[in-house]
């Protein structure tokens, strides 16, 4: 194909399993959960559409059902979305193999559904059908590489290799979760085996391209990149994105409540003899009484708290917190309760799911 006339189609990887961040993930789709109101894998497919993309092949597994009911047949973001069942979270390089077809011989990106980009992809992609390497890769500094595909380079700037969650990191340069294939990735996956983790590792593929002389360009990033995989960086994307929110007022705030900053109220939401201090979001349909939402929060739709406080958190839809003294960074389930235990005797009472976690403070 003539350089510059192919299309570039997009894969996203929406299965995998999510351990850490259960219990969210062992009921809904990590990618699902929302930052500042909206699923962060949606922060992606704008990106995707933004560059100029339309074909998009997205790999699921179980949750399947929850993605499918989220983005359908992608057309709400000027997309084209086709399903790609992955029968078990295997690897990345195996999203690339089950896609196969659907990738035919055209350039494509593929990008992780749970990574979060700020400055979105067009300029990378403009790069890559400019140039068009057999690969080009992200790169960020982080300050723990051993969680992360790890990169060392030579003097000159150029990939020299790759190593796949290393335990002794040659360098603090992390793969961000968004990469560039031309057609040559196909050969390289196809050889792969099975890591000591037990996945087919993109990390890999891209190692036997620069094995076998082929051009992999790379681009160090400084802008904000965050993997959404645990409720930490979860909470700091939410940061993030509040942080430039427009305060809008949809819903009903009563005159005994005070909105300081930017906050959003979706239609429906009520504010009764609450405090809510922004940036934060309020659901559609969510109640806020006599409660104090602090900076960074985002409550889901249909929420209810009710005498409580809580602060730099998501609350995921149809929650209800009651009667709680303060919370602070925490990820609360679709509708998980959070209510007072009766006063004698002095005690906690918790009915958690498995993988959950608690810190209580008394
Ligand atoms: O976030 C960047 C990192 O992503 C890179 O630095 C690593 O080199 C790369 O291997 C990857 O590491 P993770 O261990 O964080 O990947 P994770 O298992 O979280 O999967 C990333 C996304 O791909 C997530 O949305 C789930 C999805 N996925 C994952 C696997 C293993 C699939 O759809 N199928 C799979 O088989």
């Amino acid at each position: 194909m003539e350089k510059g006339l192919t299309s570039v189609k997009a894969l996203v990887l929406a299965g995998g399993s999510g351990t850490r961040l259960r219990p969210i993930t062992h009921t809904s789709a990590k990618q699902l959960v929302p930052v500042a109101g909206k699923p962060v894998l949606f922060y992606g497919l704008e990106a995707i559409a933004a560059a100029g993309i339309t074909e998009l092949g997205m790999v699921v597994g179980d949750t399947q059902a929850e993605i499918e009911a989220a983005v359908g047949d992608g057309s709400a973001f000027g997309l084209q979305v086709t399903y790609l069942r992955q029968e078990a979270p295997l690897g990345l390089a195996h999203g690339v193999l089950i896609a196969r077809d659907f990738l035919g011989d055209d350039d494509f990106v593929m990008y992780l559904g749970d990574n979060f980009i700020v400055g979105g992809i067009t300029d990378l992609v403009a790069r890559f059908t400019r140039e068009r390497p057999a690969a080009q890769i992200m790169l960020t500094e982080v300050g723990d590489p051993r969680q992360f595909g790890v990169a060392e380079l030579d003097g000159a700037g150029r990939v020299v290799g790759l190593e796949e969650k290393p335990a002794r990191p040659k360098s603090d340069l992390a793969l961000v979760g968004v990469y560039l294939f031309s057609p040559a990735v196909h050969a390289a996956v196809a050889e792969l085996k099975p890591s000591w983790r037990g996945e087919l590792e993109i990390t890999d593929a891209i190692q036997w391209l620069i094995e076998e002389g082929l051009r992999v360009e790379s681009s160090v990033i400084t802008g904000y990149w965050k993997d959404t995989g645990n409720v930490t960086d979860m909470l700091e994307v939410n940061r993030l994105v509040l942080e430039s929110v427009e305060p809008r007022v949809s819903g009903h705030v009563d005159a005994a409540s005070d909105l300081v900053g930017r906050v959003v109220v979706e239609p429906g939401a009520v504010v009764e003899r609450s405090r809510v201090v922004g940036p934060a979001i309020i659901g559609g349909g969510a109640r806020i009484r006599d409660s104090y939402v602090g900076p960074f929060t985002s409550i889901g739709a249909s929420c209810t708290i009710t005498g409580s406080e809580i602060e730099y958190s998501i609350v995921l839809p149809r929650a209800s917190i009651a009667g709680v003294g303060r919370i602070e960074s925490s990820l609360i389930g679709h509708d998980v309760e959070v209510t007072p235990a009766p006063h004698t005797p002095r005690a906690h009472r918790l009915v958690l799911g498995d993988h959950s976690k608690v810190q209580i403070s008394s």
